[in-house]
């Protein structure tokens, strides 16, 4: 028996959808929480299958992980046990890749399977590991005690602080090696560092366990070590691709859709971007409006780290791509794989040219409902966007993708008046 998503499609939205918190701030903050001493309370989590895998290599640690309320933790690490990271959770999400730099940090050691995670064409971790390296550890690499798999031990005597340059603005190195280095001696400066709202979150909450880093959302991030890290209570920020792809499947089908729990300050790249489409879009404080369009146009992108256009939110772009007249263009620059949505919606009758690392969209084209797999998270979520769009039914297969990072997803278009449901097949 397999569990899919299927659509009617063609049913225009009307009512208010509410984000939740952020999946890739939480994959941060919870490997961060374990790095106090005392208890850590979370407020804001959402329900995605990525936050169980996490609770449960959390629990496996023997930190006291308890639900307590809607969406929050309370995550005691008091009786917490470094023991190595070989459950099969670890490779269930490539965010297992920050408690190297939690456990490292608190410990000075962590030995761990390599993380999984979507398949978006080679991940390396490279900058990671050297920005340990730079803090004074050791790697080495076991293959033998799990077969087909590799066992990275990562430690250290100790961690010094030191100026490191990073090669990319990556958002996971900049995050894991601002957790090693909060535990290092004296300061250590991350240049070029990634500046995605999610570092600053992790940052914030880091800072209230007693951590000291400025420059969170610059380039430069510097931070100060410090001896121990206490307990304190943090509120995740909305999940900005979570809301990005409820305001482009707006753009596609609403009369009048109300996206709440949004900060549109962290969507200006596709709040513009949708504008210059044609699409009839009103940002405010904490919400966007977004009401039926008579008529989009084509728009080329470039995908770049923050505060540039979201690789995550290019695929969900690219199905509404398809209702805009003209040819648009998407150029790809962070992973090269993300066309494989592209691929999916020529299935339901896209006109789709790939040439990497770009993409060439041509509309207006009538999509048609049909079976398609969601080969990673956003793939599903455009895939989403393009059932809700196309006529007859959609089947989408492989949605543990999707319950990867969009809660509730299913009833949340539902009370927007989407024919959606989840449904098993033999
Ligand atoms: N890169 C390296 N070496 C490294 C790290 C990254 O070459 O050591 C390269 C990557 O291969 C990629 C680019 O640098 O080409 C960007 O990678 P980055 O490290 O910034 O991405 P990430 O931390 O692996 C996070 C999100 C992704 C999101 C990217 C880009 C999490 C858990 N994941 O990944 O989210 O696409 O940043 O914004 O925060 C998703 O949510 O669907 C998702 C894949």
């Amino acid at each position: 028996m397999e569990e899919v998503i299927r659509i009617n499609g063609g049913k225009l939205l009307d009512g208010t959808i509410k984000v939740s918190g952020a999946k890739n701030a939480t994959v941060a903050l919870l490997p961060a929480s374990v790095m106090a001493y005392q208890p850590v309370r979370i407020a804001g989590i959402p329900d995605i299958s990525d936050v169980n895998s996490l609770k449960e290599i959390m629990r496996f640690m023997n930190v006291d992980v308890q639900e307590i309320g809607d969406n929050e933790l309370l995550i005691d690490p008091t009786n917490m046990e470094n023991r190595v990271l070989d459950l099969e959770a670890v490779r269930k999400l490539r965010a297992s890749y920050y408690f190297m730099g939690a456990l490292l940090g608190k410990y000075r050691k962590v030995v761990m399977r390599m993380p999984g995670g979507c398949d978006l064409g080679p991940r390396p971790i490279n900058l990671h590991l050297k920005g340990f390296e730079a803090l004074g550890a050791h790697i080495t690499y076991d293959n033998e005690t799990i077969p087909n798999d590799i066992i990275i031990t990562i430690e250290a005597e100790e961690l010094v602080g030191t100026r490191i340059y990073l090669d990319f603005a990556s958002v996971g190195a900049t995050i894991n090696i601002i957790m090693a280095a909060v535990y290092a001696k004296g300061r250590t400066i991350i240049e070029n560092a990634a500046r995605e709202p999610e570092i600053i979150d992790c940052i914030n909450l880091l800072n209230r366990m007693g951590a000291v880093i400025r420059g969170g959302g610059t380039s430069r991030v510097v931070i100060d070590g410090v001896d121990r890290l206490g307990g304190c209570f943090h509120e995740i920020i909305p999940d900005r691709i979570e809301a990005g792809t409820y305001i482009i499947l707006s753009a596609a089908m609403a009369n009048h859709v109300c996206i709440e729990n949004v900060i549109p300050y962290h969507l200006d790249s596709l709040i513009s971007k949708l504008k210059e489409m044609g699409v009839n879009i009103v940002p405010s404080l904490d919400r966007v409006d977004v009401y039926s369009s008579p008529a989009l146009n084509a728009v080329d992108i470039t995908t770049m780290p923050y505060p540039g256009f979201a690789t995550d939110l290019q695929s969900p772009l690219s199905a509404l791509m398809t209702k805009a007249e003209g040819t648009s263009t998407i150029l790809e620059t962070i992973y090269p794989e993300r066309f494989k949505a592209c691929e999916q919606l020529e299935k339901m009758g896209a006109k789709v040219k790939i040439e990497q690392p770009q993409a060439e969209i041509t509309g207006i084209s009538h999509l048609h409902g049909c079976d398609v797999t969601a080969t990673d998270l956003r793939c599903g979520a455009a895939l989403v966007v393009a059932g809700l769009m196309a006529d007859g039914m959609t089947t989408i297969h492989e949605i543990k993708h999707i319950d990867r990072g969009y809660q509730d997803i299913v009833s949340k278009l539902r009370n927007l008046g989407a024919d959606i449901w989840r449904e098993h097949i033999d």
